[in-house]
């Protein structure tokens, strides 16, 4: 393996390992609505926002413990938005994670439910974890003025030319807010001072951006079996993406530009930073 995968596997393997234990709390609630939240949890998938809190620690005071719980709600609240992402209402998607879409094998009701367990579930552990800094910072950047915003910003646009900077918000909001949330969440559990917040506030906008214009370009170029979820789905939409806005080749050249900056935040720290450092390249060269 790879110094990145190592690193994003054992991140994830920490996170899944106390997801699971929440999981077993569960026990009055209907087997098949936390069947349905599992099937969708449980499945794979690169746990890049518990990596970003957990690394976010680590870097401010070596160790990654006290973000954990953090790590887990986000987590649930990024795979909450795959779901609802993926209901014949939003992006119509019948593949996720290698698996059918939630919908797909549930229907829908029980997939929308299941989203709403796990977003309401993710702020039972970020209340049990004690930090309401760090409850309204996700709170923030999951919202109407983050992620959920992004999302309706994003359909309203389908079949509209956009210019960069609008596209550009869209990012910011849909994808971008709930990774800066992940990387502030972490640095702030962490005990990190007002310069390494804000250090990694930025890195986190950049890592952010660079990150959904990758996933745009995949949609056009990615192979459907690596990624575990269909490709050409933004065109079938009309979705409006770097690639549709720019061509694939200057798509291709802001991507590295946003992360070329996320390194670029990274300064004021040493050595400690250089998982972030080759975070910000895996977003840009990833397969999947
Ligand atoms: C996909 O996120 C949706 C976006 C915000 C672009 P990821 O690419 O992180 O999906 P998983 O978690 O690895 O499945
Ligand atoms: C979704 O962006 C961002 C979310 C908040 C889920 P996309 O719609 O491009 O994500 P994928 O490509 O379906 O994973
Ligand atoms: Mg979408
Ligand atoms: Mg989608
Ligand atoms: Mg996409």
């Amino acid at each position: 393996l790879s110094a990145i995968e190592d690193f994003l596997t054992a991140k994830a393997a920490k996170t899944e390992a106390a997801l699971r234990a929440y999981f077993n709390t569960l026990d009055d609630a209907p087997e098949s609505l936390v069947s349905a939240m599992e099937y969708s949890l449980f499945a794979g998938g690169k746990r890049l926002r518990p990596a970003l809190a957990l690394g976010a620690s680590e870097i401010v005071c070596g160790d990654d413990t006290a973000a954990l719980p953090a790590a887990c709600a986000l987590e649930m609240i990024h795979t909450y938005s795959l779901v609802h992402d993926d209901l014949p209402s939003m992006d119509n998607d019948d593949l996720r994670r290698g698996r059918p879409t939630s919908h797909k094998v549930y229907g829908e009701a029980m997939a929308i439910l299941a989203g709403d367990g796990l977003l309401t579930m993710a702020f039972d552990i970020l209340s049990q974890a004690g930090d309401a800094r760090v409850v309204g910072e996700i709170a923030r950047a999951a919202g109407a003025a983050g992620m959920v915003g992004g999302q309706v910003i994003d359909l309203e646009s389908e079949e509209k030319q956009l210019d960069l900077h609008a596209l550009k918000h869209i990012h910011a909001c849909k994808t971008g807010a709930l990774i800066r949330g992940s990387v502030r969440a972490g640095a702030i559990l962490g005990g990190a001072d007002t310069q390494a917040i804000a250090a990694l506030t930025s890195y986190g906008e950049s890592l952010g951006l660079a990150f959904q214009i990758a996933d745009d370009i995949l949609d056009v170029t990615g192979d459907t079996e690596a990624m575990g979820k269909n490709a050409g789905s933004d065109e079938a939409n009309k979705k409006a993406t770097y690639p549709a806005l720019l061509g694939l080749d200057r798509a291709k050249s802001m991507a590295e530009e946003a992360s070329q900056a996320a390194i670029d935040a990274l300064q004021v720290f040493d050595n400690a930073a250089d998982n972030f450092r080759m975070l910000a390249r895996f977003v840009v060269d990833r397969q999947r």
